[in-house]
């Protein structure tokens, strides 16, 4: 249990860790290239981790130096088989990308498995479109744990059921290997940093509006990878800015990639104060630094195309609609409830105990918020970090404080969250503390 007491303001400037969709694929691809590769600012949490064990085990070395690694591939057809299933702990990321690669390694066997909570998470999104390009590949009535005999694959054309990178990206991924052009059409456009990455490490990917093409590859080769820092990560820094009154926060070094940002987007149309300065590219990635003041907010509609843009953010919207005038709607989001738990239930669950007036609906949730800041209780994570994370700013912008069961999940995606929170909630009024992250 841990509590989370009232912010009186929210000041200073702080850097988040490397963006964790990036770190993941940095690995896995670093572990299938040719040579060495050398990853710096790698966001390191319980999440990557499990992804840096899963590479070891199918034969990649990795050297850390704090946040930055040392890689050496094994190639694109040189994956070991394991003797115990690979372990993806609670990373749905790893799970669904990770088979994409070992479906291509012709003549050997692999096992994947995960916590509870990806246990119970859907997988035949992946092994099916898989399946259609050849692949052997067998879930536990359509979970983890998941059996693969590498095998010889065959081009796809693949139309996503739903709007999912972790599914294009493994689809992608198996594409390296088949004799052929494999394509992917997305109903609507997700996160594509899989496609920049294979570009980068030197793959044939054509990106189109509305689809991705790969053709077949004989080696990639990745070299330096430079990893911005995690816009998801920044998201409850933003919010908690934004919410508390007389807030100036400033967070350098993020990941802007508008696949990723949908959140900015809500909060321009809900009346937020966030500038981005700094433009630059960061590890081929659109990136800057944000400067957030606090502000009222009004009440806005976020439909099925805003929700890639902004999946892992919803919770946060959420409470923003619950500080906002008036009503606020999320529809389309019904990918939500297949996440590390139902988020809609959660979220909701979560906010309506500390004085939130929100109502779950089948695909989002419909919230009547009044500008002033929620009364504050107990909230519990059911193992989620963003969960976490969302009571963590609800306490900040609170009345009373917010107590979360569960906290220390937060290590999943963001180890030191809660030394920043301290360190945010301790920047008290009238006194301006810079410090650096
Ligand atoms: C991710 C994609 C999203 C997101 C997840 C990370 C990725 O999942 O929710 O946290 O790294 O590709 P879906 O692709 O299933 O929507």
């Amino acid at each position: 249990m841990r509590l989370v007491e009232p912010a009186t303001r929210v000041a200073g400037a702080i850097a988040v860790p490397g963006d964790k969709s990036i770190s993941h694929r940095a690995v896995l691809l670093a572990a299938v290239a040719d040579g060495e590769s050398r990853i710096a600012g790698f966001g390191r949490s319980a999440d990557t981790e499990s992804t840096i064990a899963a590479v070891r085990s199918l034969g990649a070395t990795v050297a850390e130096t704090g946040d930055e690694l040392a890689i050496g591939g094994a190639g694109l057809r040189g994956l070991a088989a394991t003797d115990a299933p690979i372990d993806c702990g609670n990373a749905g990321t790893l799970a669904r990308l990770l088979p994409g690669l070992l479906a291509g390694q012709e003549g050997r066997e692999f096992a994947l498995d995960g916590d509870e909570s990806l246990r119970s998470r859907p997988m035949e999104r992946v092994a099916e479109p898989l399946r259609r390009m050849g692949a052997r590949i067998e879930t536990t009535a359509g979970r983890l744990p998941l059996r693969i005999e590498g095998t010889a694959l065959r081009p796809v054309r693949y139309e996503l059921p739903v709007a999912s990178a972790q599914v294009k990206s493994a689809i992608l991924l198996a594409g390296l290997f088949a004799d052929g052009e494999t394509t992917v059409v997305e109903p609507a456009p997700t996160r594509d940093h899989t496609e920049r990455m294979l570009q980068a490490a030197g793959a044939d990917v054509a990106v189109r509006s509305a689809s991705v093409t790969v053709r077949p590859a004989e080696r990639l080769s990745l070299g330096e990878v430079e990893v911005p820092g995690d816009f998801s990560s920044a998201a409850p820094f933003i919010v908690a800015a934004t919410l508390v009154p007389g807030s100036e926060l400033h967070v350098h070094g993020v990941n802007l990639n508008p696949r990723r940002t949908g959140l900015l987007e809500i909060l321009d149309r809900m009346g937020a104060n966030v500038t981005v300065y700094n433009r630059r590219s960061i590890g081929g990635e659109p990136g800057g630094d944000l400067e957030i003041h606090s502000a009222p907010l009004v009440g806005t509609t976020v439909g099925a195309k805003d929700v890639p843009l902004a999946i892992d953010e919803l919770p946060l919207f959420a409470l923003a609609a619950a500080c906002a005038r008036g009503e606020s709607v999320l529809r389309g989001a019904e990918e939500l409830r297949a996440k590390e738990t139902d988020r809609i239930e959660a979220t909701v669950d979560a906010l309506r105990p500390l004085g939130a007036r929100a109502r779950a609906n089948e695909d989002g949730f419909s919230i009547t918020g009044v500008p002033a800041r929620l009364r504050g209780g107990r909230i519990d994570s059911r193992g989620d970090h963003r969960i976490a994370m969302l009571g963590a700013v609800a306490g900040l912008a609170s009345r009373e404080g917010v107590r979360i069961e569960g906290a220390d999940v937060v290590g999943v995606s963001f180890p030191a969250f809660f030394e920043i929170v301290e360190q945010l909630r301790r920047s008290t009024r009238g006194q301006r503390q810079w410090s650096e992250p």
